[in-house]
C-alpha cells in the first residue's frame, strides 16, 4: 500500500470540516496523515480537536504581522516545515496573497459554503436567502489567485427552506461539507485528482463541472 498522503490543514475556527478529515483518517477511509494543523488565530475550538488527536498545532497570528505579505510569508516557511503533498483550507478566513497561492499551486484546496460561481465571498447563506435560490450548497476547488474561483472539484447540494435562516441553512450544509471534503482529499491522496491547465481532471478526464454527489 501507499504511504499516506501528508498534508497541512489550515483553520480559524471551529474546525468541524477538520474533525470530518481527522474522522474519515481514523476510519481507514482517507489515505492521508495530518502532520500539522496551522491556525491564524489563537484559542480556536479547531486546535482543540487537533489537540484531542495528538496532532502537531500551530499559530502563526496574523495580527503580529504588518502586511499580508509578509504574514504569508511566515505562514509559508510554518507550513513548509512539514513537507505537505497537499494544503487544505478548512475554514482558513484569510485572503491569500499572489504568491503564497503560486507557491502552492495544484496541491493547494478550499471549500466554500456556496455552489460556486454562486455567492463568492463571505455570508454565503444570508445571501443565498436573500437572493431567493430555491438550492444551495458547497463546493471543494483548487485555489487560484482569484478568490474563489479556482477550479471546482466536487459540489453537493441541500434544498433551501421556507423558513430557513442563514443558521438553520449553514447547518444544512455544513453536513454535506464534511462528507465532500474527506472524498476531494480522498481522490487526490490516490493519485486520481490532478490540477491541469486551469481545470481539475479527476481519473484523467477533464471536469468541466463538478461532480455532484447525491443530496
Ligand atoms: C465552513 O462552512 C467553510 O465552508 C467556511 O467556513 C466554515 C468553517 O467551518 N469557509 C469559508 O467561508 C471560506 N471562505 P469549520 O471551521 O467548522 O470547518
Amino acid at each position: 500500500m501507499k504511504d499516506p498522503l501528508p498534508i497541512v490543514v489550515l483553520v480559524s475556527g471551529s474546525g468541524s470540516n477538520l474533525q470530518a478529515i481527522m474522522d474519515a483518517i481514523a476510519a481507514g477511509e482517507l489515505p492521508a496523515r495530518i502532520q500539522a494543523v496551522i491556525s491564524n488565530r489563537p484559542g480556536v475550538r479547531a486546535l482543540e480537536r487537533a489537540q484531542h488527536a495528538g496532532i502537531a498545532t500551530e499559530v502563526v497570528d496574523h495580527t503580529a504581522y504588518d502586511s499580508r505579505e509578509a504574514y504569508d510569508q511566515a505562514l509559508m516557511a510554518a507550513i513548509d516545515r512539514h513537507r505537505p503533498a497537499l494544503v487544505v483550507l478548512a475554514g482558513f478566513m484569510r485572503i491569500l496573497t499572489p504568491e503564497f497561492v503560486r507557491h502552492y499551486r495544484g496541491r493547494l484546496l478550499n471549500i466554500h459554503p456556496a455552489l460556486l460561481p454562486r455567492h463568492k465571498g463571505l455570508d454565503t447563506h444570508r445571501r443565498a436567502l436573500e437572493a431567493g435560490d430555491t438550492e444551495h450548497g458547497a463546493t471543494v476547488h483548487f485555489v487560484t489567485e482569484e478568490l474563489d474561483s479556482g477550479p471546482p472539484i466536487v459540489q453537493a447540494r441541500v434544498p433551501v427552506r421556507p423558513d430557513d435562516t442563514p443558521e438553520t441553512l449553514a447547518a444544512r450544509v455544513l453536513e454535506k461539507e464534511h462528507r465532500i471534503y474527506p472524498l476531494a482529499i480522498r481522490w487526490f491522496a490516490e493519485g486520481r485528482l490532478r490540477e491541469r491547465d486551469g481545470r481539475a481532471v479527476l481519473d484523467g478526464r477533464p471536469l468541466d463541472e463538478p461532480v455532484v454527489v447525491d443530496p
